[in-house]
């Protein structure tokens, strides 16, 4: 079994070595996609009174912009432990952003937050990288005010069969190619693609969020599948 500690350093030394490369491969890869998925995750944010979401796994940024390009009156605490990730999100943040997105390095496995103290979760892209995922499920449902609400935006499994098994020939032959060939680390994008093939399959990640104490959970499918989005909430 992988030690947590070891898989988050190495995790957080991976994205520190492609993250210059990161937005543009995001968009080549997923043909412009990536933006229409983060859009969709925001949709379904509940920003509840106080308005303060935390967006898990920041990277970048662009869910913390696209949060605040659906609710303007939210702020956003931007969460990575990842410092290169987050440093090439700063430049995008301009006027009230700059105010209202807050980037912060922090580990998702242990958020420096009190109880009870945010609205809503957002993480995107980021739960398949995290070991053990239960705790992380457990720190979301700690921060979490009752009856708020996370969101989480993943790929589905690639080992379902999608457009006729095309998109999984994309996955497991074409991407790692791409994106070793633009961002000179192979190993970077053989492990996106392999991850995404040893990820829980929809309705088993759904049950793994009930287990850890979810309620009003379920998830829709976008693109076929490619990517599903779950959501959940604190029960009151
Ligand atoms: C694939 S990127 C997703 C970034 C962004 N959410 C997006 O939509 O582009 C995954 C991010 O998760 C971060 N990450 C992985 N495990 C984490 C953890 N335990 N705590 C905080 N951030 C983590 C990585 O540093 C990386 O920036």
């Amino acid at each position: 079994m992988t030690n947590p500690r070891e898989h988050s350093s190495a995790v957080a030394h991976m994205f520190g070595g492609i993250a210059r490369f990161y937005d543009l491969l995001n968009r080549i890869l997923s043909i412009g996609l990536d933006q229409y998925w983060r859009k969709e995750l925001a949709r379904n944010v509940l920003p509840g009174e106080k308005g303060l979401v935390l967006d898990l796994a920041a990277g970048t940024l662009d869910v913390s912009l696209a949060i605040r390009h659906r609710f303007p009156q939210t702020t956003v605490l931007a969460f990575d432990f990842c410092l290169p990730m987050l440093r090439l999100g700063r430049p995008k943040l301009r006027g009230d952003n700059k105010k209202m997105i807050l980037p912060v390095a922090a580990d998702a496995l242990s958020l420096p937050l009190a109880d009870c103290s945010v609205d809503c979760i957002t993480i995107a892209f980021g739960i398949r990288n995290i070991l053990p995922r239960h705790q992380a499920f457990r720190e979301m449902l700690r921060v979490l005010r009752p009856g708020g609400r996370a969101c989480i935006l993943e790929f589905g499994s690639g080992r379902e069969r999608i457009w006729g098994g095309l998109y999984n020939l994309y996955l497991n032959r074409v991407l790692p190619g791409i994106g070793a060939f633009f961002s000179k680390d192979k190993e970077a994008y053989q492990y996106l693609s392999r991850t995404i093939c040893a990820f829980p399959e929809a309705p088993v990640l759904e049950k793994e969020m009930q287990e850890a104490g979810f309620v009003r959970t379920g998830f829709s499918k976008l693109t076929s599948g490619i990517v599903c989005l779950h959501l959940g909430e604190k029960p009151v």
